[in-house]
């Protein structure tokens, strides 16, 4: 069993989380992704925008302490909301299972939420292991298919005992 842990973004990251980023079978998977993950000026400004909005938490998730991949929790419309990405290679061994079970210790507020492609199974498995049940489906453009495709939009409610 591997160490999964969460530490803060760095400067040096930025190289591997482009590269994870624009990985073709993995923009597939994720859907919703940027017009073109190869373009490396419209990615460093994303970047250092998304790092400078203090409603932005961007954390490196590492796996035995190596680069594992990128976790995040963000807030759209008042509604905060997290995300995953598993570099290729640590995929398929419950890395995403852990770094979000770390991110919601770590994010007090609920409800939290997500969104998938309605085809993205790893997703939706890692989301449901941690407690996130299915609230809506809806239509959104995602650009790594050039289309329109079923979203899916999960909930974490609060717990019973309000913890
Ligand atoms: C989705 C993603 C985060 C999963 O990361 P991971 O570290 O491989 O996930 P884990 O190993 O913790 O868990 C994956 C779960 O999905 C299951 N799974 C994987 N592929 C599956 C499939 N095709 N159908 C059904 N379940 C599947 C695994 O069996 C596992 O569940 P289990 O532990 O109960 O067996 C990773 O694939 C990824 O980053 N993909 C690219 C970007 C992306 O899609 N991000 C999510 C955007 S919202």
């Amino acid at each position: 069993m591997t160490h999964v842990d969460l530490r803060p973004f760095d400067d040096d990251d930025a190289d591997a989380v482009f590269e994870m980023m624009r990985d073709p079978d993995a923009g597939a998977q994720a859907a919703f992704t940027a017009d073109d993950p190869s373009d490396r000026a419209a990615f460093d400004a994303w970047l250092e925008r998304h790092r400078a909005d203090d409603r932005v938490l961007m954390l490196v998730v590492t796996d035995d302490g190596g680069f594992a991949g990128t976790a995040a929790a963000f807030t759209v419309d008042g509604d905060r909301e997290v995300t995953l990405w598993i570099t290729r290679n640590a995929q398929g061994r419950g890395v995403a299972s852990a770094a979000l079970r770390l991110l919601v210790a770590r994010e007090a507020e609920r409800p939290l939420y997500a969104r998938v492609a309605a085809d993205n199974a790893a997703s939706i498995a890692v989301l449901a292991k941690n407690g996130f049940s299915e609230i809506r489906r809806q239509r959104a453009y995602a650009p790594a298919r050039g289309e329109e495709i079923d979203e899916l939009v999960f909930a974490l409610p609060p717990t019973l005992d309000g913890i």
